[in-house]
């Protein structure tokens, strides 16, 4: 196997909070992340595709291809924007970096010409990470609440 990474940058805000929990509870766990409007990081994305290289081509993946696949799904759908609001494959997801890396997978996984997805790594910043390998995990959707949509 050869494992083949594409890094990408993207710029996002996000608020942590569970809809389902009154504030004294959302700020004690959550504390700043859980500022009403939300705040920024400059994340970046690596996703690793392992394989053989083709016989023919030497590639396990054609990188051209992979970062296509990564502007198109990913990058366009979440950069400069609001994670808790304006991404619809996120709705109702509490956007950690471990959740989002999750839900990556699922998109990337399936988008894939060729190779198998070996993980998904996305930094909150230099000290900060998270990395899936796409064992099952459980990620639970709250129901948007009218009173959310309407802080967008
Ligand atoms: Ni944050």
């Amino acid at each position: 196997m050869v494992y083949v990474t594409r890094k990408s940058h993207f710029s996002a805000s996000h608020r942590l909070f569970n809809p389902e929990w009154n504030d004294s509870r959302n700020d004690e766990i959550f504390d700043k992340c859980n500022n009403p409007r939300g705040h920024g990081h400059n994340y970046v994305l690596e996703v690793t595709v392992a394989g053989q290289p083709d016989q023919e081509t030497g590639y396990v993946i054609d990188l051209k291809k992979l970062r296509d696949i990564l502007e198109e799904e990913i990058i366009e759908k979440v950069d400069h924007k609001h994670l808790n609001y304006d991404v619809d494959f996120l709705q109702g997801i509490i956007p950690t970096a471990e959740n989002v890396a999750v839900m990556f997978w699922q998109i990337i996984e399936r988008k894939l010409p060729s190779g198998k997805l070996h993980s998904v790594k996305l930094f909150e910043s230099d000290n900060n990470f998270v990395e899936y390998f796409g064992d099952p995990v459980k990620i639970k959707r709250f129901a948007v609440s009218h009173e959310t949509a309407e802080m967008v």
